[in-house]
């Protein structure tokens, strides 16, 4: 039955802001349970978080937008979700701005500080650099919010932070998920005195079921709402940051070799969120528009489209070779240098003379990067340069995705890269310091073009999509997993449209990710169901628990929406629409 105006906002969702309705909102149901698919109208949101989720579709229910919808999902995220986002974290928005019809992006990746050079890392055990504080970079998340807000939103940063404050001072249920990630990170974050305090009291991790609250970091949230990104990147949250970065605060007795950082203020004053133009290819006739670098996601993503779409046929065989050989260029091409050549990597004429390469039998691994020079030739082709393989990556990083009554889409993909980041919570502040830096290739690698250097931002795999069909979005999607982001983008559209899933089967089904490396790595579900035949093409598997940890939103027809979260990995996650019937 359609239902009738909300009569009051949902409960303290937006507590303290002059926010007022904009249009008459329909009242559903309240939501309790997390779901990973709903489908409706108005509006649409999916994360991996219930509270996340719901605190997205009050926003957009109160008529706020999707970039409002977005950003106060991904504060809160920063609560429910701390070992995967955060303040002093960073990430990449795509954007479609259904007004304009225009796709944008906001990169606010963490940069390294001036002080940094090719050599900083180099012979550092990469363990003992992820819990450091050269690891930290300087955050993006803050002015990527206070941008993304001025430019598309009508929130203020103070407006988009209430939901989250809200979290974290009553607190939120400890998931199995929020337990394991506390557990398997214990014995660092025992080695730093804030860490311990927050999120071991009693030295333990907290148990499943119990209540969590982060008053420190709503007083953070209510202190930078008040204040703007300005306290952070001018002030004194800022010189607390650099203080800790400096000086880690190192429990008495730890025995654990901690690297101070070189982060200075005069960093962060230079630090800026940026907007750059979009990746864009075209895949059967739709537009496909990703994140350009310092991201990797947008043109390695493109690329391996074009190339199965240079084939014959697409199969997982296939699916696996574009992906190895677009790893290869990635590898070879693009970072967060001047004159990555994104037009050629994302050209047809390069796509066909790499798709040129793929037989019946997988490719001799790793593969070289191939030439995007503009002149391509019939096969075969000469490789150029060394092979690199991207090495194992492990789940962390968060994606979430939210449309609006009025058609906007936000894809945004938000880290503070390892899970629980350089484990070092900033004292009293309650929120963890990124380590992003770890990103970087360590060296010596003459060449590479994802080598530390000053105020650079390392090379990243975030791969947040919006695919647009006769101008019109069609689907966004995104997920967690460092380099594995990219196959399971990949995979996800591979199976949408070209194994004919529907999305909730596109998302669900076993993953696989061929990275350049002599194995790939994949779910023990794929290599149950695929790996006798796919062996048999000469391709080799090593079992990997989980992939991914996607989100994702399809525009069926007539304005219905699917909002789509994982049924299973790392929990579920949880999709909502703001009302069920039109
Ligand atoms: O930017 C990236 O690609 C990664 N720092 C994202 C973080 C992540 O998924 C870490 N996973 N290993």
């Amino acid at each position: 039955m359609i239902t009738h105006r909300i009569a009051v906002p949902l409960a303290g969702i937006l507590a303290g802001t002059s926010f007022l309705f904009v249009q008459p909102a329909v009242a559903s149901p309240p939501v309790v349970e997390k779901k990973p698919v709903a489908e409706g109208y108005g509006g649409a949101v999916s994360t991996v978080d219930l509270d996340a989720s719901k605190v997205a579709l009050g926003v957009l229910r109160q008529g706020g937008n999707a970039m409002d919808a977005a950003i106060a999902a991904a504060a809160t995220l920063g609560v429910t979700e701390p070992y995967s986002a955060g303040l002093a974290g960073g990430g990449f928005i795509v954007y479609y701005d259904a007004r304009h019809k225009k796709v944008h992006t906001i990169d606010g990746r963490e940069a390294a500080p001036r002080a940094m050079g090719p050599a900083s890392l180099e012979g550092i055990p990469f363990d003992e650099a992820v819990t450091s504080g050269l690891s930290a970079g300087v955050p993006g998340s803050v002015a990527q919010w206070e941008l993304a807000l001025r430019r598309f939103g009508t929130l203020s940063l103070k407006q988009a932070l209430n939901p989250a404050i809200e979290v974290a001072s009553k607190g939120f249920a400890v998931d199995q998920t929020f337990y394991e990630q506390t557990a398997a990170n214990a014995a660092r974050f025992k080695d730093f005195t804030s860490t311990a305090k927050l999120y071991l009291p009693g030295g333990a991790p907290p148990p499943v079921g119990s209540t969590f609250r982060n008053p420190e970091l709503a007083e953070t949230y209510r202190q930078l709402g008040r204040r703007g990104g300005d306290w952070l990147y001018e002030g004194a949250l800022g010189a607390e940051v650099v203080a800790t970065v400096k000086a880690p605060p190192v429990t008495p007795g730890s025995t654990r070799k901690i690297r101070p950082g070189l982060m200075e203020t005069s960093d962060l004053k230079a630090y800026r969120a940026l907007e750059r133009p979009p990746t864009k290819m075209t895949y059967k006739g739709m537009d496909v528009y990703g994140m350009a670098p310092p991201s990797s996601g947008g043109s390695t993503v493109g690329e391996a489209l074009n190339i199965l779409e240079a084939l014959p046929k697409v199969g997982l065989h296939e699916y696996l070779e574009a992906s190895r050989l677009s790893f290869a260029d990635r590898g070879r091409y693009v970072g967060d240098i001047p004159g990555v050549p994104l037009k050629e990597l994302l050209s047809d004429g390069f796509a066909k003379e790499r798709a040129c390469l793929i037989g019946e039998r997988a490719m001799p691994h790793p593969a070289p990067p191939g030439n995007p020079d503009g002149r391509y030739g019939p096969c075969p082709v000469t490789p150029s340069g060394q092979a690199i393989a991207t090495p194992a990556e492990g789940p962390e990083t968060t994606h979430l995705v939210v449309t609006d009554r009025w058609g906007n889409v936000v894809a945004y993909n938000i880290t503070i890269e390892s899970t629980g980041g350089n484990g070092i919570v900033v004292p009293g502040r309650g929120f963890l310091l990124n380590n992003e830096l770890t990103d970087f290739t360590f060296g010596p690698a003459p060449g590479d073009p994802n080598l530390p250097a000053p105020g650079k931002r390392p090379r990243s795999s975030m791969a947040p999509t919006i695919v647009l069909a006769d101008g019109k979005p069609l689907l966004a999607l995104g997920s967690p997993g460092g380099a594995t982001i990219i196959t399971t983008v990949l995979q996800i559209l591979v199976n949408r449209w070209d194994f004919g899933m529907s999305l909730p089967q596109a998302l669900a089904a076993p993953r696989a990710s061929q990275r350049n490396t002599v194995q790939t790595q994949a779910e023990p579900g794929f290599i149950d169901r695929y790996g006798p035949e796919l062996t048999l093409k000469g391709q080799s598997f090593a079992p990997t628990p989980e992939i991914g940890a996607a989100t994702a939103i399809e525009f069926l027809r007539n304005g219905r929406l699917q909002a789509v979260a994982e049924p299973v990995r790392r929990g579920g996650g949880s999709a909502l629409v703001t009302s069920e019937r039109r």
